[in-house]
């Protein structure tokens, strides 16, 4: 018999000692819930591309939401679906929109509850692009940043004013931090965290979101404000500078295909780091269970443990309910 000085799988002879050496552990704590709230009441209608997840009438959200905060989950983020949609995404920043009533039935009927608000105008745009279009020749089209960054603001402090804890902009316009900031700042809301979608990806992944948001582009793509998937260093770029503008959470988006990006954010500045978990990781693996082909819990514990081992302090995933039952089962 061979002299082996090194036996690591001493460690993991039975479940006690592989406990006793875990590195990373899992908790509700960490995960954020996603939401999608629609007009109406007594509505809960399933979303056929994402199993398991619906769009939600403000009653049900509340609802939902009382389960979610029993079971110890950090938060919710919510996204709005208004009845009508224009080109001035009026309804992202009126005061009676969709995601502002759900904030302030949430306030007042969920306590302790982190409330995280999506800061996006893709879903209020009639053309379904995340900000301001101009120049409309054929096929070309552009976005107009410095104009969408005051609709962005005005939608922030929309939010805030109904109470949400947290402001999260996912627009990937340039400057829109420091834009949100400062107007959060000037209406005396200087204690609203800011969690940016810092380093958000053009991704194919986020097929299913759009038809639970109902915001898919009319016409073109998100290329020319969302990341290009081959950039790593342009990444660690638009990191930096949500940091400088004031961003006091910052986000990878997606997840799986992203996991580099978490480590090195986490690794280079520090900062409270979330991650993704987009509704395209969500749906591959809900197809492959319901085929037999993949065992859904044990797959998504170890996709959201991986996750964390990259370094993530947050995750925003739709398993958050399922994955907080798993690990109280567990
Ligand atoms: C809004 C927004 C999107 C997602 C989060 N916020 C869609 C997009 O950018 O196209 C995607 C989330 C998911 O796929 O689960 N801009």
């Amino acid at each position: 018999m061979k002299f082996l000085i090194h036996r690591p799988r001493r460690l993991r002879q039975n479940a006690r000692l592989r406990a006793l050496v875990r590195e990373t552990e899992l908790n509700a704590g960490d995960f954020i819930m996603p939401y999608f709230v629609c007009e109406g009441s007594r509505v809960k209608k399933p979303v056929a591309s994402m199993p398991g997840v619906f769009q939600m009438s403000v009653d049900e959200l509340v609802k939902d939401c009382r389960e979610t905060q029993k079971l110890g989950i950090g938060g919710v983020i919510l996204f709005g679906i208004p009845a009508k949609k224009d080109d001035k995404a009026s309804g992202a920043y009126a005061q009676d929109g969709i995601v502002q009533r759900a904030v302030r039935e949430l306030r007042e009927k969920v306590s302790d509850l982190v409330v995280v608000t999506d800061v996006c105008l893709c879903e209020y745009m009639s053309h379904g692009q995340c900000g301001i279009v101009s120049k409309m020749r054929g096929k070309e089209f552009a976005i107009e940043n410095d104009a969408t960054l005051e609709l962005l603001a005005m939608t922030a402090i929309s939010h805030a004013r109904a109470g949400a804890d947290i402001i999260a902009p996912s627009d990937m316009m340039d400057g829109r931090v420091a834009a949100i900031r400062r107007a959060l700042d000037a209406e005396g809301l200087s204690q609203t965290p800011i969690m940016s979608y810092a380093a958000k990806f053009a991704s194919a992944f986020y097929g299913p979101f759009r038809d639970a948001a109902q915001s898919p582009p009319q016409f073109g793509d998100r290329r020319s404000y969302q990341m290009d998937f081959a950039n790593a260093e342009e990444a660690l770029r638009e990191v930096a500078l949500d940091i400088e503008e004031g961003a006091d959470i910052v986000m990878v988006k997606p997840a799986l295909g992203y996991l580099d990006l978490v480590w090195r954010v986490k690794q280079k500045f520090g900062y409270p780091t979330a991650v993704y978990n987009v509704s395209g990781e969500y749906s591959m693996l809900k197809a492959a269970s319901r085929n037999g082909w993949l065992d859904e819990k044990a797959v998504a514990l170890e996709m959201l443990t991986g996750f964390k081992r990259a370094g993530a302090d947050i995750i925003v995933t739709y398993w958050a309910k399922d994955a907080a039952r798993w690990l109280q089962s567990s």
